[in-house]
């Protein structure tokens, strides 16, 4: 890790006082979620289950859907993962009164858990916490179907339209919710620094907040184990290991678990 570009960085945060914070799957390997395109990521060991996270075949494919909430109903990683000095460190923060919006592409809820405060978090790719009929758009804790398929409904529909049920997450084929991308976009023109961490970057219309903060005369900071697309906006990338750098780049005591 370069200490000079983690001092930089810790400089630029100081001297902020509105930060939007942009988090990606990054910031949650640290709690054993895999990410997607990282070494390990989903889609870089298998390319096909990013194909299965499209809508259209969600909707195609009942035999998909029925090994999705089988996978789902038998897993016990979202009962046990818990936020890491990452998670922590974005509170703290919150806490001295930084930040202003944090985004996050993360559908694991971590930040809410670490003490984040929700009415600040935008989920803009919604969260998998809960459940979505696709059709009337009813909405369920994700335990509630989850109790539905254990107790034999393999592909459990709507109790209000027989709708398809999925997880309330944006998957590829789907919109964004309108309102949460404006908000996002309106407090990164307003902010002084963009924050980005575990994010590739790769993915529009999110990956669009950083020129758009570059734009607006926001500073721009990448935390971010790999190179991004949008590097150059940055004028600091911190290579290294989020839960071990972020805590010293926000100031946060400690940092250690
Ligand atoms: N420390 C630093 N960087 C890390 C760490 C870590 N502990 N773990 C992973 N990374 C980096 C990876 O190198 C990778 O560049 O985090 C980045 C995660 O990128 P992606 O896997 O592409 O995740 P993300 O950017 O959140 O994906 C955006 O794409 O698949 C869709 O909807 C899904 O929200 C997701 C969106
Ligand atoms: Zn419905």
């Amino acid at each position: 890790m370069n200490e000079a570009v983690v001092r930089r960085a810790a400089v630029l945060v100081a001297e902020a006082q509105r930060i939007v914070v942009l988090t990606g799957a990054g910031i949650s390997t640290d709690s054993g979620i895999p990410d997607f395109r990282g070494p390990n990521g989903l889609w870089t060991r298998d390319p096909d289950a990013e194909k299965a996270s499209d809508i259209r075949f969600y909707l195609a494919d009942a035999d998909l859907r029925r090994r999705a909430w089988a996978r789902r109903a038998a897993g016990t990683l979202w009962a046990t993962v818990a936020p890491n000095a990452g998670h922590r460190a974005l509170v703290s923060l919150e806490t001295n009164g930084k930040l202003d919006v944090l985004v996050t592409q993360n559908v694991d809820e971590l930040h809410q858990l670490a003490g984040s405060d929700p009415a600040r978090v935008i989920e803009i790719h919604g969260t998998t916490r809960k459940a979505a009929c696709l059709d009337c758009g009813t909405r369920w804790p994700m335990e509630k179907i989850l109790d539905r398929v254990r107790a034999g409904e393999d592909d459990p529909r709507c109790e209000e339209c027989d709708g398809i049920v999925k997880s309330a997450t944006v998957s590829f084929g789907q919109s964004l919710v309108a309102a949460d991308l404006l908000a996002a976009e309106e407090a990164t023109r307003r902010c002084d620094l963009l924050l980005a961490v575990g994010t590739s970057l790769q993915v529009y219309p999110v990956n669009n907040l950083v020129p758009l903060a570059s734009q607006a005369g926001a500073q721009v900071v990448i935390v971010n184990a790999e190179p991004t697309p949008m590097d150059q906006y940055a004028a600091a990338i911190v290579r290294g290991s989020i839960s071990e750098v972020l805590p010293m780049i926000v100031g946060a005591e400690g940092g250690t678990e």
